[in-house]
C-alpha cells in the first residue's frame, strides 16, 4: 500500500513587528486595516489602542507611583517574618479609588516572589470569614505543596483545613452543602471546636508550621476588611495575637476604609499593636504626574507642562481620576505632546464617565431617606462633617436619623472620621452630590 506523504508545512515569515513603528497601524501585517481604522483612530501618535491608563477597580495601573514607601514597608515585613523576628502585620488604608486594591495585589506579588504561599479574600458584611479564609489558605498551601519533602505533612494539614471549613454554622444548619475541593478526609480534634477564635488560631499555628518546613512564610490578604463581621474580627485579631507570641511565619495583610483602625480596635483594645497601619492618600504633584508620563513615555507620547497642570487639577492627585483623566485625554488628543487644550476638551467626557461609573454606581445602591442624609451632608461642605449639623440641616433629631447614617456606613459610602464626624469614602463625592438634582 502506497504510503501517504504530507508535505511539509512552510510557514511564511511572521512580518517584523515593533511598537515603535505604530504595530496596529503600519506594519505590513496589519496593512489591509489602514483604512478602517484610520477615522477611528484619527491621530498618528496618540494611538488609542496603545491607550495604557486603566481606570478601573482594582485594575493594576501601568505605573504604580508614590507608593514606594508602602512597598519598602512590605519588604521589611517579609524579610523579618521570613527571619523569625517579631513584626506586625500589616493594614492599608484609604479612601475608595485611593489604590488600595492594587496595592494589595502588589504586595501578594511580592510574597510570591519570595516563594510565600499567599491568598486572598474580599471580605462581605453578610458572610463569615471561615469558608473564605479556608479557601484562600488552601491556595497557598496548593503553591507550597510541590516543595514539600513531606507529603503526609501537607495532607495533615489538608485534613484540618478541611475541618475547619465544616464547621461553618451555615453548613451544619443545611442552607449550604458546601464542602472544599480536598480530597483527604476531614481531621478531628484540630481547627474544629466551631468557635472561630480557637480554629482560626490551631488553623493559623499549622499553616505556618508547614510553611516553616520550607523556610517561606504565608501572607493571608483580607481585601475590605471594615466588611468583616464584629465576632470574626475579633477572632481573627486573637488568632494573629497568638501567632505573634509564638513567631510562627504566617501574617494576614488588610485594606480597607479610613475608619478599619477603629474597627479592629473597638474589638481587641491590643490591635494597635498588632497591625502596622499605612494610610494612603492621593498621590502628591510629582507622583500623579510620574503616573501620566511614565506609561506615556513607553508609547512615545508626551504630555505639555500645561497639560500636567490641568490634569492634577482635574484630578487632585486621586489615582482613580489621573486614570479616569489621562485615559479620556488620550483617546481625544490628537497629537503628541498632549496639550493642556486636550485636556480641555476631554475632561467634560471624563466627567462624565465618572459621575456614571464612580459616583453614580455607588449613589444608586442608597435608599431615598439615605440620599437626603447625604445631601444634607454635602450642602454642609467637604470636610468630615458633624452629626448633628446634618440633623439640623434636616430638621430632625440626631437619633431620628441613626438608621441613615448607619446603613450608610454599613454600605461603605461614608465612615465616622471621629466621634460625632462623618465624611464620605468617596473623593469627590459632595461636589457630584451638589450637582445632582434633590
Ligand atoms: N499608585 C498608583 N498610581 C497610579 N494609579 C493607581 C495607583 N494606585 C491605584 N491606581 C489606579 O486607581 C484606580 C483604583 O485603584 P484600586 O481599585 O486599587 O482602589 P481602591 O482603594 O481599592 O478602591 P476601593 O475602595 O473602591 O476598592 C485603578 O484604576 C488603579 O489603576
Ligand atoms: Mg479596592
Amino acid at each position: 500500500m502506497a504510503m501517504l506523504t504530507v508535505p511539509p508545512v512552510v510557514l511564511a515569515p511572521l512580518p517584523r513587528v515593533s511598537v515603535e513603528d505604530g504595530a496596529t497601524r503600519r506594519s505590513a501585517f496589519y496593512g489591509n486595516l489602514r483604512r478602517p481604522l484610520y477615522p477611528v483612530i484619527k491621530s498618528e501618535t496618540v494611538d488609542p489602542v496603545r491607550n495604557p491608563y486603566a481606570p478601573g477597580a482594582g485594575q493594576r495601573p501601568p505605573e504604580l507611583a508614590g507608593r514606594d514607601r508602602e512597598l519598602q514597608q512590605f519588604e521589611i515585613v517579609l524579610e523579618r517574618v521570613a527571619r523569625g523576628r517579631p513584626e506586625r502585620s500589616m493594614v492599608v488604608t484609604g479612601l475608595r479609588g485611593v489604590g488600595k486594591t492594587v496595592l494589595l495585589n502588589t504586595f501578594k506579588s511580592m510574597a510570591m516572589q519570595r516563594l510565600w504561599g499567599t491568598g486572598k479574600i474580599e471580605a462581605r458584611p453578610e458572610q463569615s470569614i471561615r469558608r473564605s479564609v479556608a479557601a484562600a489558605l488552601h491556595m497557598a498551601i496548593r503553591e507550597l505543596a510541590p516543595r514539600h519533602r513531606a507529603p503526609e505533612r501537607i495532607e495533615e494539614f489538608l485534613g484540618v483545613l478541611k475541618a475547619f471549613a465544616m464547621r461553618d454554622p451555615s453548613a451544619a444548619k443545611g442552607t449550604s452543602h458546601w464542602s472544599p475541593a480536598i480530597d483527604v478526609p476531614a481531621g478531628r480534634g484540630r481547627a474544629d471546636s466551631g468557635d472561630l477564635e480557637i480554629d482560626l488560631t490551631e488553623l493559623f499555628v499549622d499553616a505556618a508550621a508547614v510553611a516553616t518546613d520550607l523556610g517561606v512564610g504565608i501572607a493571608l490578604f483580607i481585601d475590605e476588611m471594615q466588611d468583616v463581621q464584629a465576632p470574626d474580627v475579633s477572632a481573627l485579631c486573637a488568632a494573629c495575637h497568638e501567632l505573634s507570641q509564638s513567631g510562627g511565619p504566617l501574617i494576614v495583610v488588610g485594606a480597607g476604609l479610613p475608619h478599619l483602625p477603629s474597627v479592629l480596635s473597638a474589638s481587641k483594645s491590643y490591635s494597635e499593636r498588632l497591625f502596622r497601619y499605612a494610610r494612603i492618600d492621593r498621590l502628591d504633584r510629582e507622583a500623579a504626574d510620574l503616573a501620566l508620563i511614565a506609561p506615556a513615555e513607553s508609547e512615545g507620547v508626551e504630555f505639555t507642562p500645561e497639560a500636567l497642570d490641568a490634569l492634577y487639577e482635574a484630578a487632585d492627585g486621586y489615582p482613580y481620576f489621573v486614570q479616569a483623566y489621562g485615559k479620556v485625554a488620550w483617546d481625544l488628543a490628537l497629537r503628541s505632546p498632549i496639550t493642556a487644550d486636550d485636556i480641555r476638551v476631554s475632561a467634560p467626557e471624563a466627567e462624565e464617565e465618572l459621575a456614571v461609573g464612580f459616583f453614580g454606581s455607588r449613589y444608586e445602591r442608597a435608599t431615598p431617606a439615605e440620599r437626603d442624609y447625604m445631601h444634607a451632608m454635602a450642602s454642609i461642605g467637604d470636610e468630615p462633617v458633624a452629626t448633628s449639623d446634618v440633623a439640623d440641616g434636616l430638621g430632625r433629631k440626631p437619633s431620628s436619623l441613626s438608621p441613615a447614617r448607619d446603613s450608610l456606613i454599613k454600605k461603605g459610602l461614608i465612615y465616622s472620621a471621629e466621634r460625632g464626624l462623618i465624611a464620605f469614602t468617596v473623593p469627590h463625592f459632595g461636589k457630584f452630590l451638589r450637582s445632582q438634582p434633590v
